[in-house]
């Protein structure tokens, strides 16, 4: 079994808080500790630009994320940690992606059309404010992931229609160019702890309602202080149920801690003692960090020296990378000699190929099988998840013989006998090989 590779962006946008680092920083790091894994974590900083135009808050805090980062333990021996913009080939592979991607796959991508629909709201053109920067993001996103041909993209709920994005743009260059990308999966922490902020809401940054994770411990206590409560007395039982600051305690604290606390708060416990206790929990886990993170901060260079390695490490895999993708796309010097047009489209053309779709009548997903001359050989049932579709296809690609156990899967299709089928997935397996 080779190994999974997993790859994420941090957007350096803003300073991070508890929330970040409880919800994502922590679990991530953790996470880069798995054996059988490697791991690419870089700052997403081309991406900032799209947000962001002071050149002074993004240049601040690009430094902020990469030393928050390596302050909570994030370790750059298991991980290649890089900043996007010391990746020249990123760019260049967004161009190559820019061309095998529908605008209007672009058209749907769920942060430009919110956009319009503000615009719209507001009686304003659709496009009014908009970027092409903003337009173009998941093509940036899915140059940075297939780049490094990663299975695994830990990211939030609001990005998965980029990593399916992503993987169509790998499906499409695949199909013209050759299999060159790895199809990447998003991977969705789901148990993790969101952290409620000041207020009760969701911490985040657009409530205004956050605890800065290196907060001076001054301000860290006082705005412990501030966590809304309800007003029983002491004395009084207090309720865990919808408590901000049992759940804050609870990220942070033992099990045996979080029970102790929870006896507490049905004995009646002083709102006060209870603050104090949930501020001397969380600055154990940080004061170290803190250190860490104010050495970091003050000598920029030690930063920097470590996105430095990073970036070599990664270029040592992205530069042949794109060495050969020039190569498949036609960009080669004028001497070289025309390429055996084994993958290419041209050989292609006499194959059958399969095609992934969503119906929009049952939301489900199919693929079919379709001859050279168009003729359907094989239509799927529809799959609840992407992700069954694609591995069915790739149950079918090895070997025809995996035509009997996916029978379930399949319907009948008229003037097309399963021997048909069998022989067009021998011919596709011959050409793969
Ligand atoms: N768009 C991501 C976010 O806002 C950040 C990001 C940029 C990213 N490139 C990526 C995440 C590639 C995963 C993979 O959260």
């Amino acid at each position: 079994m080779s190994t999974t590779r997993f790859l994420t962006g941090i957007t350096p946008s803003g300073t991070p808080h508890l929330g970040n680092y409880a919800g994502m920083m922590r679990p991530a790091i953790a996470a880069t500790r798995t054996p059988g894994v490697e791991n690419f974590y870089f700052l997403a900083d081309y991406h900032a630009l799209i947000k962001c135009q002071e050149p002074e808050r993004v240049h601040r805090s690009t430094l902020e994320i990469a030393a928050s980062w390596l302050a909570a333990g994030l370790d750059p021996q298991q991980v290649t940690f890089y900043r996007q913009s010391d990746i020249p080939e990123i760019p260049e592979l967004t161009w190559f992606l820019t061309c095998v991607t529908g605008k209007g796959v672009l058209n749907r991508a769920h942060a430009y059309k919110a956009a319009q629909d503000k615009n719209h709201e507001a009686g304003r053109d659709g496009d009014d404010g908009v970027s092409a920067g903003l337009f173009m993001y998941p093509v940036l996103m899915g140059a940075d992931i297939l780049l490094f041909n990663a299975h695994k993209v830990p990211v939030g709920r609001d990005q998965i229609q980029h990593i399916e994005m992503a993987r169509d743009m790998a499906a499409s260059f695949n199909h013209l160019y050759g299999e060159h990308f790895t199809l990447p999966e998003a991977a969705i922490e789901d148990s993790v702890a969101t952290l409620a902020g000041l207020d009760g809401r969701k911490m985040s940054k657009s409530y205004d309602n956050t605890i800065p994770l290196f907060a001076p411990r001054e301000q860290l206590k006082k705005l412990i202080g501030a966590i809304v409560t309800d007003s029983r007395a002491p004395g009084e039982p207090k309720q865990v149920e919808g408590s901000a600051l049992f759940q804050m305690y609870q990220a942070f604290a033992t099990p045996g801690e979080t029970a102790a606390m929870r006896q507490a708060f049905a004995g009646g416990i002083a709102w006060g003692e209870a603050k104090q206790q949930l501020f001397d929990c969380i600055d154990r886990e940080i004061t170290p960090m803190r250190a860490r993170y104010d050495d970091l901060m003050a000598h920029p260079e030690k930063v920097e020296a470590q996105l430095q390695i990073g970036a070599e490490r990664a270029r040592a895999i992205a530069r042949p990378f794109l060495q050969q993708l020039r190569t498949a796309v036609g960009l080669r010097p004028l001497t070289a000699q025309p390429q055996a047009a084994k993958a290419g489209k041209a050989d292609r053309a006499q194959l059958p190929s399969f095609k992934q779709y969503r119906e929009a009548a049952d939301g489900k997903f199919y693929f079919k099988l379709v001859a050279a001359d168009g003729r359907l050989l094989l239509q799927s049932t529809g799959f609840d998840a992407p992700r069954d579709a694609g591995q069915a296809i790739a149950r079918l690609q090895k070997e025809a013989g995996a035509l009997q156990a996916l029978a379930p899967h399949l319907a009948p299709v008229e003037g097309a006998g399963p021997e048909e089928a069998a022989a067009a997935l021998r011919a596709l397996a011959a050409a793969a090989e």
